[in-house]
């Protein structure tokens, strides 16, 4: 049985007072029983000392939502490995559409960031999904292939990373994939992976839904058999909002 995996993706949003207050109000919100869910928040790289100070003693874990494959050096502007881990960070998402769209990463660029995130003691959250002219055209499953077929070169292992199917048309556009066409794309990923990594991994692996995940349908998609979670944007920056989908 998989647990449920619930990740908020701050994008860029929330500064220090707003980082206090948001992770204070999650806390006091998880405290009074068990959350259903495990639970990862991905603040900004400027909240991710904050909040690794707040989020000590509580069962919240914290995610980057970027870094760099290099070790060091002279990348003006980006973020190693070892400096997230330094920061408390157990997570990193590689791969968002937005990181692939608006600032052109290809599958190489992510593979090589997966890689180093691994090998730096990292947990990817590895993005990946379908645009929606890709959905209209029926090459959604051709996509999604391409993406993790290229994405998981070389790596021999599916043990410290957790999928997210995000279809790029549900993304911040109040528009949710059904829970039918989520779970549809959900089971073709296991059955990709089972291919690529036998069954044993394919069945253990986390695989969360993103896109316009709300308090109001997030059940519906949690209780697919192939939905173990959600990577979570608009909803994850109010804590009742946030609260509700982790209890779902
Ligand atoms: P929304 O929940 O705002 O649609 O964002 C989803 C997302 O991109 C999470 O990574």
């Amino acid at each position: 049985m998989r647990r449920k995996v619930v990740a908020g993706n701050w994008k860029m949003n929330n500064d220090i007072n707003a980082t206090v207050d948001l992770i204070s109000a999650l806390k006091a919100g998880l405290k009074s029983s068990e959350p259903k869910s495990d639970v990862i928040i991905c603040p900004p790289f400027t909240s991710l000392e904050t909040a690794k100070e707040l989020v000590k003693n509580s069962n919240i874990k914290l995610g980057a939502q970027n870094m760099h494959f290099e070790e060091n050096g002279a990348f003006t502007g980006e973020i190693s490995a070892a400096m997230l881990r330094s920061t408390g960070c157990e997570y990193v998402i590689l791969g968002h559409s937005e990181r692939r769209t608006i600032f052109q990463e290809s599958d190489e660029l992510i593979n090589k960031k997966i890689k180093k995130a691994l090998s730096s003691g990292l947990k990817p959250i590895f993005c990946i999904g379908e645009t929606l002219e890709e959905r209209e055209s029926s090459i959604t499953f051709d996509v999604i292939t391409r993406q993790i077929q290229k994405g998981l070169e070389g790596i021999s292992s599916l043990e410290s990373i957790i999928i997210a199917y995000e279809p790029v048309w549900a993304i911040g556009t109040g528009k949710t994939a059904s829970p039918a066409q989520a779970e549809e794309v959900h089971s073709f990923i296991r059955n990709l992976l089972t291919k690529m990594y036998g069954e044993k991994e394919a069945q253990s692996v986390i695989i969360q839904y993103g896109g316009s995940v709300k308090a109001d349908n997030a059940s519906e998609l949690l209780n697919m058999p192939n939905i173990d979670g959600a990577l979570v944007g608009g909803a994850c920056l109010k804590a009742d909002s946030f609260l509700a989908i982790i209890n779902y």
